[in-house]
């Protein structure tokens, strides 16, 4: 998918205010070794470097990683898919915010972030979790069959927090904590709906001529409004994720 990096930014900046209360778990060491997965503009990657890590930020979106390295050009960013990711045993901790549930090949990135780890390595991670933005894609799905007769597909993947803990441990991490939470979140303005809507589902929007697009957005609006709009706000109900996890050592137990 192709990332509009100023609209993310003007339009869904509190994701990147996030992702930096994020880091205060991680709690990043001077001089430890960490990789952003998902770094996205760079301003977390920013945030863990001013902690006095040495942060790798890694991206599957060229335009990301373009928008990341012009704006901080001391920081090492580098192109590379979270299923597929080219480390070996060369960080102290994988940091991910709002990366992973783009991830479909869920298992080939944990194999990816354990690989990447010195033994006893962390993981802390945030990615959208079961039930995510569920009343948003209903009125969504709804609208886009009625209006134009397509059929939704759900393009993410929301793991449920035993889900994820198994998929976890399965693959060599002991899991420290995890949490299942809702976050009712404010979008902005009165085009906050359908703003979010043309930022993270293009694939369904962008196929439709201009006129059945509006009357998407337009029906999706009004499913969507006794669900999602409370005192004149859009409200998008994600459902978060969060987990700390350690790569398990080769001792006895
Ligand atoms: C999330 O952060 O939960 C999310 C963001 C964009 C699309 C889907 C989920």
């Amino acid at each position: 998918m192709q990332w509009n990096t100023q609209n993310y930014l003007d339009q869904h900046g509190f994701i990147i205010d996030r992702g930096q209360a994020l880091v205060d778990l991680l709690a990043p060491q001077a001089d430890e070794r960490i990789l952003d997965l998902g770094c996205g503009t760079g301003h977390v990657t920013q945030t863990i470097a001013e902690r006095g890590a040495m942060a790798v930020g890694v991206d599957a979106s060229p335009e990301m990683i373009s928008s990341a390295s012009t704006r901080f050009p001391h920081l090492d960013f580098r192109l590379a898919d979270a299923a597929e990711l080219p480390f070996e045993g060369e960080f102290d901790a994988v940091f991910s915010h709002a990366t992973l549930h783009w991830v479909t090949r869920a298992e080939e990135a944990i194999r990816g972030m354990h690989r990447a780890l010195k033994p006893g390595g962390r993981v802390v991670a945030e990615l959208g979790g079961w039930r995510n933005v569920e009343a948003l894609q209903a009125a969504f799905g709804q609208a886009l069959h009625k209006v134009a007769g397509h059929a939704y597909r759900c393009p993410w993947y929301f793991p449920s927090l035993s889900e994820y803990a198994a998929l976890l441990e399965a693959n060599g991490f002991v899991v420290r904590a995890a949490w299942h939470f809702d976050l009712a979140t404010p979008l902005n303005g009165k085009d906050g709906l359908r703003n979010w809507l043309t930022q993270f589902l293009p694939d369904h929007l962008a196929t439709l001529d201009e006129t059945i697009r509006e009357a998407v957005l337009a029906a999706t609006e009004a499913s969507a409004r006794v669900s999602l709009r409370r005192d004149g706000v859009w409200f998008a109900d994600y459902r978060r994720l969060r987990v700390m996890a350690e790569k398990a050592g080769s001792g006895v137990a």
